[in-house]
């Protein structure tokens, strides 16, 4: 069976002091909670991910960061490269967030570079794809999706692809309150296992998780969730309630 994956995205919000006592609070739920299904991810900005590691070390929630730099050291004032956040304790960087494709114009090739940083350095990759609406509106949202996966992340050997987690995040819903029907979610994620199936091979494919993200929330969660090809969520808005948070991983 394929892992279940409920991961959180913070983007830019919560202070120091806010983001470690949201962690604990959240390493504590699930410590008191018999293992679930999913496998929990925070993840955090940089700024937290020392404290969050030491506050998760003993838990069953991992760590991950949102972003890493495409270069592995040197003079690069202002980043920070994959190997720093693995030295956190950190197991995961979110890589290619249509935030970043958009507002700091990451393109393919520069996602496909951070990636092998990403997993040379130990991390695993959740890798993000998806469309705009005006992508979808013109019917190109599965020519937009297949470019992003050929460009940016099948330049990977088959090895390497046990260190990626996909994301289908429609842009049109990230933070919009709109949702793909739990139909749209299935049709994309199909349609993404399948390129997967063609470049990897049938075992890759089946063992792929491909977590839904866009507007997810616990009113929601349960019915994306229980299609076949969804196999969890990347959550932004609702993973920074606590209450919102842990009823999505308890959508499973
Ligand atoms: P959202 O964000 O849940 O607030 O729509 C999801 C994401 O950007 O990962």
């Amino acid at each position: 069976m394929r892992k279940k994956i409920v991961a959180g995205n913070w983007k830019m919000n919560m202070d120091l002091a806010e983001g470690l006592k949201f962690t604990a609070s959240i390493d504590k739920y699930f410590k008191d909670k018999p293992s679930g299904k999913a496998q929990v991810i925070l993840c955090t900005p940089f700024i937290h991910l020392a404290g969050a590691s030491d506050i998760l070390k003993h838990g069953k929630v991992a760590l991950g960061a949102q972003n890493c730099a495409s270069e592995a050291s040197g003079a690069y004032t202002g980043e920070v490269s994959a190997w720093m956040i693995k030295s956190t304790g950190a197991e995961y960087v979110i890589i290619g967030h249509s935030e970043r494709r958009t507002y700091y114009h990451e393109d393919d090739k520069l996602l496909s570079k951070k990636t092998l940083l990403a997993i040379n350095s130990g991390l695993k990759v959740i890798f993000c794809i998806g469309e705009s609406l005006n992508e979808r509106e013109s019917g190109k949202h599965f020519l937009i999706v297949k470019r992003q996966l050929e460009e940016g992340l099948f330049t990977l050997t088959e090895n390497q692809m046990d260190m990626i987690v996909l994301a289908y995040e429609p842009v049109w819903a990230i933070g919009t309150g709109l949702t793909a029907s739990p139909e749209q979610a299935q049709e994309m994620h199909k349609y993404i296992r399948d390129l997967v199936k063609e470049k990897y091979g049938n075992e890759c494919a089946k063992k792929m998780p491909i977590l839904y993200g866009g507007s997810c929330k616990p009113s929601n969660a349960a019915e994306i969730f229980s299609k076949p090809d969804v196999d969890g969520g990347l959550i932004g808005g609702a993973a920074l309630k606590k209450e919102d948070f842990t009823a999505i991983v308890e959508a499973f």
